[in-house]
């Protein structure tokens, strides 16, 4: 699905990425944590295609594709959704508009004509019922008022409406209560098939308590500096971040 090989990045002239290689194969969760400053941001804006970032060498692969010349929108059509860390707040636009709108643009990329208004119903009903989202909350303004949650609840819909193949959960927020924790991972978990991959990018691993990786990924002054299962994930939350830092020293 992803195959990332010795990616290098640079954000201003400073080098961030430092030689990441990474493999996500269909069917998997991936968590990547790391301390702050680690490069985990950078690296799912790299991926997505933020051009704030410089990609000075290595590649990105989507299904055997190299994605990494690819404008933004470009990868978000060929199926990679990266959750927005500061959603912007679109007064007038509903939760459900901007989701339809952001549907037909995808399509007509792959030059496919408008979902029938019928068909788009029943996929935002199929969807909603599935991740227990009511209607009140459909007909909201995008962002405008949202608490952390229902941003999150919002971010799980997009998703839930895209089926991208590759979705990447930055989790950065410090902010999050464990209700908006509990709303993304049911979503990752309700969501998740053996058809596309999630990548959870974590600073805490409280959300791996209910996500339950298959790899866990430490990421450490640009690279990735220790994988393992689940436990790693225990490990980390027991021993600290300082752990990783002594065992490399
Ligand atoms: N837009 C930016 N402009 C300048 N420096 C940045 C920018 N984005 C990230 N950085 C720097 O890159 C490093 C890694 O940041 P980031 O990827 O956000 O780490 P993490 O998400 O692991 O906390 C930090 O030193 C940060 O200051
Ligand atoms: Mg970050």
């Amino acid at each position: 699905m992803l195959k990332i090989e010795n990616l290098h990045a640079q954000v201003e002239g400073k080098d961030i990425l430092k030689g990441i290689n990474l493999e996500v194969k269909a069917g998997e969760v991936h968590a990547i944590m790391g301390p702050n400053g680690a490069g985990k941001s950078t690296l799912s804006s790299v991926i997505a295609g933020n051009e704030t970032y410089e990609m000075t060498s290595g590649s990105i692969e989507l299904e055997g594709v190299d994605i990494s010349e690819l404008a933004p929108e470009e990868r978000a059509h060929a199926g990679v959704f990266l959750s927005f860390q500061y959603p912007v707040e679109i007064p007038g636009v509903t939760v459900t508009n901007f989701i339809k709108t952001a549907i037909n643009e995808s399509r007509k990329a792959k030059g496919l004509e408008e979902m029938p208004a019928k068909d788009m119903l029943k996929k935002i009903r199929e969807k909603s019922e599935l991740l227990e989202i009511d209607r009140k909350f459909l007909s909201r303004s995008l962002n405008e008022g949202f608490s952390g949650g229902e941003k999150k609840r919002n971010e799980i819909f997009q998703m839930a409406m895209l089926e991208p193949k590759l979705a990447i959960l930055d989790e950065t927020d410090s902010g999050l209560d464990i209700d908006a924790l509990r709303i993304v991972a049911n979503g990752v978990n309700k969501l998740k098939s053996k058809d596309n991959a999630v990548v959870v990018i974590t600073h805490y691993q409280r959300l791996l308590d209910y996500i339950v990786p298959d790899y866990v990924h430490v990421l450490h002054d640009g690279k990735i500096v220790k994988t393992g299962d689940a436990s790693l994930a225990l490990e980390l939350e027991e021993k600290g971040y300082d752990w990783i830092k002594n065992e490399l020293a």
